[in-house]
């Protein structure tokens, strides 16, 4: 029996089980945008790599493909449930941590779902707390350069949880509109201060795919109480992080994974009624110090 001259027996592009990734990879040979042919060629490498482990059930990938759909419906602009599904699964902060491999300066963390709003700009000293609701405390630090020089002028945006664990933007009903967050402006010696309250901890939100997928393989949705900072400053590369509470619940199971050892820092009680009239807050307080670090503009960072 002669064979077929016809039939191809060694095509290069035959999809197959087997060569799957190979022969889909191949397919973006021709992207022009060379760092996207590259992006496309691992993730069809990994994703077929993945599909391949689990064997998904044709229902199964529709129950996948499903869930990716109610994720992307679920956005909209004050709520990014994409974001929440990163940084749940940990790539958020893998992302965030390879871009700042920092042997100095202040550890960076994840931004964080609540930065929604502009901070309103306020005076040194001034008290984020507008409800006055809470446990007051103070918080003091100075930003410098990695040689320890101190950066004057540079911008520090704060926001924070209430004494609930809620955002004002997640209770515009109860907490005045700006509440728990400022945007200041470091003294002559990179000093800032400011009084506000102890946050606490807080879940992630449940109500939607990413919270059935946290309850669904048993996990808690909480973050250890925390107040984020968004760091600025002439010539310094900016700093996304958060200060950590150190004697809050979840410090070491931080939902999504956020928590930097170097960063946690003691919220102790000062019973000092002198000191409590100088900063202007009722005695005791409790006061947290931290210092930011800022490393150098690199050509990459203004690219
Ligand atoms: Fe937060």
């Amino acid at each position: 029996m002669t064979a077929d001259p016809t039939a191809r027996t060694t095509g290069p592009a035959r999809f197959s089980e087997e060569r799957s990734a190979e022969v889909v990879a191949a397919s973006f040979a021709g992207t022009p945008d060379a760092r996207l042919g590259e992006v496309m060629t691992a993730l069809v490498r990994h994703l077929h790599a993945f599909v391949k482990d689990v064997e998904p059930t044709v229902d199964e990938w529709a129950a996948a493909i499903g869930f990716l759909t109610e994720v992307g419906t679920a956005c909209t602009p004050v709520r990014q449930e994409f974001v929440l599904l990163s940084d749940v699964l940990g790539v958020s902060m893998l992302v965030e941590t390879m871009n700042n491999r920092a042997d100095r300066g202040t550890e960076s963390t994840v931004e964080g779902p609540f930065h929604l709003v502009r901070s309103p700009a306020r005076e040194l000293g001034a008290d984020i707390a507008l409800d006055g609701k809470g446990e007051p405390c103070l918080v003091t630090g100075t930003v410098r350069g990695v040689d320890g020089t101190p950066v004057p002028g540079a911008a520090v945006d704060v926001w924070q949880a209430n004494a609930d664990g809620f955002y004002d933007v997640q209770q515009p009903e109860q907490q005045p509109e700006g509440n728990l967050r400022g945007l200041f402006t470091t003294d002559d010696e990179g000093r800032f201060w400011f009084r506000s309250i102890v946050p606490r901890y807080y879940p992630v939100p449940t109500d939607g795919p990413v919270g059935r997928l946290l309850q669904a393989t048993g996990r808690h949705p909480n973050r250890p109480a925390h107040i984020h900072f968004d760091v600025r400053a002439c010539g310094y590369r900016p700093l996304l992080t958060h200060l950590f509470v150190a004697d809050t619940p979840y410090l070491d199971s931080d939902a999504v994974f956020g928590v930097k050892d170097s960063l946690v820092r003691e919220f102790p009680t000062v019973d000092d009624p002198a000191r409590a009239a100088e900063v202007g807050l009722p005695n005791p307080f409790r006061a947290v110090h931290f210092d930011v670090v800022l490393r150098p503009e690199t050509p990459a960072d203004g690219a």
